[in-house]
């Protein structure tokens, strides 16, 4: 059974959904969720689910990221995570950070991947009158965004959408997607989902 240790900073809808898929027949299960921000929504939702939560606050780190992400690693490394999922998790990590968890680290982002590393996607796509958006989960390297592909799933972009909109329309795939790619990564399979 492999360990899964979560990673968010907002109201982790993703992370919900990853927990709830590993309450079922599922080769993983949830050993931790943690936060850069105490404030997060989704640690009551952790508790909620009867998971362990950890928050280290990385205001209280300005211009160390080397310190932040040593507090982080030590609530994580004590849950030994086999697999660690960033959901929602809105902080750069450093290759040092990275390398710990190499093969090991997924990410959800907001774009079909390659187009649109980084933030404002959902802008950028209706922006370039893009006919579709969607979703990708991928392994996490040192550059970002960029990671060997693990799953995507599209949709279309409507007339009329905003980012907003356009949001809303790609998380029902995200919670769809990232249970489907974690199922298939955590029991060695690597073949991408497309949904
Ligand atoms: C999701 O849309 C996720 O793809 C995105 O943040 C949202 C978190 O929602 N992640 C990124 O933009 C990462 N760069 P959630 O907290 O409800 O899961």
């Amino acid at each position: 059974m492999k360990r899964v240790a979560i990673l968010i900073s907002g109201g982790g809808s993703n992370m919900v959904r990853l927990i709830e898929d590993m309450a079922g027949d599922h080769p993983a299960r949830p050993v931790l969720v943690a936060s850069n921000n105490p404030a997060a929504g989704g640690l009551n939702r952790a508790t909620e689910a009867g998971i362990p939560t950890a928050a280290v606050d990385h205001r209280n780190f300005p211009k160390d990221r080397a310190g932040f992400e040593a507090a982080l690693l030590r609530p994580l490394l004590e849950a030994e995570p086999d697999i660690l999922c960033l959901a929602g998790f809105m902080r750069i990590l450093t290759p040092d950070f990275v390398q710990r968890f190499a093969g090991r680290m997924l990410n959800i982002h907001p774009s079909l991947l390659p187009k649109y590393p980084g933030l404002n996607t959902h802008a950028r796509a209706i922006a370039a009158g893009d006919a579709e958006a969607g979703c990708t989960v991928h392994e996490v390297t040192p550059e970002l965004d960029a990671g060997p592909m693990l799953g995507q799933a599209r949709v279309p972009i409507l007339p009329g959408d905003d980012a907003a909109t356009l949001a809303a329309r790609v998380l029902v795939q995200e919670h769809r997607l990232y249970p489907a790619v974690l199922r298939r990564f955590a029991a060695g399979d690597r073949t991408p989902v497309i949904l």
